[in-house]
């Protein structure tokens, strides 16, 4: 704010500076060069094929300025002097690509000595009024540049602490869900922009290189992501990174088990099934009672000795 306003008391300086030359040169100043008419013959000649268009007009007389009636600025005249504002709306002011003079009721007013910066500046209240409520009074904290009201928003720890107001399904679902997520700030996630999504990968290493955002989304619910569910079509060296050894012997084996994902057998993670879910009655009662134990003979779903290995 201070640097805004020793840049606004220079630009005014500067101003008057350059209002003064041009009063100082004006009597030197030699009157606008007028067009002669074969000036202006000339330059609307036509090809020759051509019809010839209706005669040049002559010039109008030019009034004296005291007789003209001077019509207000226009938003193209702010945006002569003001182009990077009127860039900036240009490329993110959504619904506020209007007249300039709609918000700027007052301008050129500024007084460094009355301070009166706040006085003459729009308010956004005059319009909008209090749309989210009392408690979002200060519009200036999130909406931190009127002229890109919707794209330039701030994203600070400060901010976090309000998200859940206006997103209340994700403040629950992260506060019940208790992971460590629950302790990063919103804004730490979701930092420069409103509405931006991060990808996993901008602070964790994913468990295998392939591995997409996608993917990680699939098992891990960003706002609970101890809440893990995959698809049984998941590759097995994802879970095979971190279970190294089931892995290596699930894949030297050589049985019908081998070409099962992880998945299709562990549908939930540390779910652990029992042979008897998918073979009910392989035996004789007889056998299974002497030996009660499948892996007394079968050795483990991961390495069960298979007629392929014994061939
Ligand atoms: C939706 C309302 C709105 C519109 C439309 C708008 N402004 Fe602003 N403008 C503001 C507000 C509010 C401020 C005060 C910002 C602050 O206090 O930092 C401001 C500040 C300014 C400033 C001083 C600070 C700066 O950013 O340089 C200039 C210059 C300015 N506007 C020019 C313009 C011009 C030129 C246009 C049209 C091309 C325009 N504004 C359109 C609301 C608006
Ligand atoms: C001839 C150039 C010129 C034109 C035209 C112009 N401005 Fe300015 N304006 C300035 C200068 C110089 C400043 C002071 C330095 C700065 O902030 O850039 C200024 C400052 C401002 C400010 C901030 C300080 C204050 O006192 O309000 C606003 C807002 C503003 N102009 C809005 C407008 C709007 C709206 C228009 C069109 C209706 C406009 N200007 C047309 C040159 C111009
Ligand atoms: C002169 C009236 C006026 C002022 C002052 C004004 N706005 Fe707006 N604003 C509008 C209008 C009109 C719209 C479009 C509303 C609509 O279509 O529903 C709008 C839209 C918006 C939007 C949605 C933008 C989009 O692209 O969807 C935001 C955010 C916003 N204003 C914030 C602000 C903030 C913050 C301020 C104060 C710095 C402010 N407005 C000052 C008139 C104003
Ligand atoms: C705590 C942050 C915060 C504060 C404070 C805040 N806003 Fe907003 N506002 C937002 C967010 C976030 C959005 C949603 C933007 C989006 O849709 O992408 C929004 C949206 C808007 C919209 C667009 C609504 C629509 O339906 O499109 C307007 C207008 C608006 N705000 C005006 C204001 C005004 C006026 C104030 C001050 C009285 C204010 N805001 C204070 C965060 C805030
Ligand atoms: C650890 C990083 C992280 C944290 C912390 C985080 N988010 Fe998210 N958020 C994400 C990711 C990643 C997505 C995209 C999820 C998707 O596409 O399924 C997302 C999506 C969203 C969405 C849009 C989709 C939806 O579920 O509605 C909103 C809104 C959101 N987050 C708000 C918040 C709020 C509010 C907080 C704080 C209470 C927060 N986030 C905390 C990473 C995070
Ligand atoms: C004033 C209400 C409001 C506040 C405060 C607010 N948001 Fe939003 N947010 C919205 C609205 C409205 C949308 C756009 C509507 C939508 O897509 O659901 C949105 C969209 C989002 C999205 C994108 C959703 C998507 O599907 O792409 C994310 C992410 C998000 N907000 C995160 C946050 C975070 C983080 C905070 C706090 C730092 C926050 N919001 C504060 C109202 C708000
Ligand atoms: C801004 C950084 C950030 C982003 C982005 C992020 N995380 Fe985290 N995540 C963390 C931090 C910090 C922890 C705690 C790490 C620790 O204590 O070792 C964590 C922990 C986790 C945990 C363990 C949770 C627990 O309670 O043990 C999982 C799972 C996780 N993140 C998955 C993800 C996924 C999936 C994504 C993408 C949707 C993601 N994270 C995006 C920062 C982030
Ligand atoms: C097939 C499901 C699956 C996919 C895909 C997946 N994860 Fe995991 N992730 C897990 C499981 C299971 C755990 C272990 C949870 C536990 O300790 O109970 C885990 C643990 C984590 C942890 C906790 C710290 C650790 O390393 O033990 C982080 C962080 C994490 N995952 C991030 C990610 C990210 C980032 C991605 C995407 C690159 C991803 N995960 C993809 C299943 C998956
Ligand atoms: C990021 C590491 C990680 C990934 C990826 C991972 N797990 Fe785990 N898994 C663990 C941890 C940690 C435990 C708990 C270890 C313990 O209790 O000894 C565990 C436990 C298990 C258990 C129970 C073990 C027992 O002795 O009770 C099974 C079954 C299991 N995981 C299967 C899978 C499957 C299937 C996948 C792939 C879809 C997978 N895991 C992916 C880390 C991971
Ligand atoms: C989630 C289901 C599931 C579980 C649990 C399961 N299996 Fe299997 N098993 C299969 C399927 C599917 C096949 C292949 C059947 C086919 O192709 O005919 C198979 C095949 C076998 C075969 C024949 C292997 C071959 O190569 O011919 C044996 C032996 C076997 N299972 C034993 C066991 C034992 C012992 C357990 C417990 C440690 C067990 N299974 C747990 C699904 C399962
Ligand atoms: C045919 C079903 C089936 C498949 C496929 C399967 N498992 Fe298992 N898994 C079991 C059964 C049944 C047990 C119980 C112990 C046993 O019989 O070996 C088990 C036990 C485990 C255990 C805990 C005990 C131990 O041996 O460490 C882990 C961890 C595990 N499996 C991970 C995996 C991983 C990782 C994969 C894929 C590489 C996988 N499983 C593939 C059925 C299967
Ligand atoms: C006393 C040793 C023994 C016990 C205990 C045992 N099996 Fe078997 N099982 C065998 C033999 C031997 C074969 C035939 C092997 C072959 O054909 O290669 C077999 C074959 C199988 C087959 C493959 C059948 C086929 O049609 O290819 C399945 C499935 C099976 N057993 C499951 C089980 C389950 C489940 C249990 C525990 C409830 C179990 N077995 C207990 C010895 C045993």
């Amino acid at each position: 704010m201070k640097q805004k306003k020793i840049v606004l008391l220079t630009g005014c300086t500067l101003l008057l500076l350059l209002v003064i030359i041009a009063c100082a040169a004006a009597p030197v100043a030699p009157p606008p060069a007028q067009q002669s008419p074969q000036q202006v013959a000339a330059a609307t000649q036509v090809p020759a094929q051509q019809p010839v268009v209706e005669p040049p007009k002559p010039a109008p007389k030019p009034k004296d300025i005291y007789e003209m009636e001077i019509s207000p600025l226009t938003p193209a005249d702010c945006a002569r002097c003001h182009p990077g504002v009127f860039n900036e709306i240009k490329a993110e002011g959504g619904k506020h690509k209007f007249d300039c003079q709609k918000c700027h009721t007052k301008f050129h007013q500024y007084n460094p000595i009355k301070q009166n910066w706040n006085e003459i500046m729009p308010q956004c209240k005059t319009c909008h009024g209090l749309i989210h409520g009392e408690k979002f009074a200060a519009c200036a904290t999130c909406h931190s540049n009127p002229h890109a009201p919707k794209t330039q928003m701030t994203m600070s720890a400060e901010m976090s602490k309000v998200c859940g107001d206006c997103h209340t399904k994700v403040g629950q679902e992260i506060k019940t869900n208790v992971s460590k997520h629950t302790n990063v700030a919103c804004s730490s996630c979701h930092h420069d922009k409103h509405g931006y999504i991060p990808s996993c990968m901008e602070c964790h290493k994913p468990h295998t290189s392939t591995l997409t955002v996608k993917e990680c989304l699939a098992c891990h619910p960003a706002h609970s992501p101890l809440k893990i569910s995959y698809p049984i079509s998941t590759a097995n060296d994802i879970c095979g990174s971190c279970h190294g050894v089931v892995y290596g012997k699930l894949k030297a084996n050589a049985s019908k088990h081998s070409t099962l994902t992880c998945a299709s057998c562990h549908t939930k993670h540390r779910f652990i099934p029992k042979c008897e879910d998918c073979h009910s009655k392989p035996h004789g009662e007889a056998l299974l009672k002497k030996f009660p134990n499948c892996a007394d003979c079968h050795v483990g779903a991961h390495d069960l000795p298979s007629k392929s290995i014994s061939k």
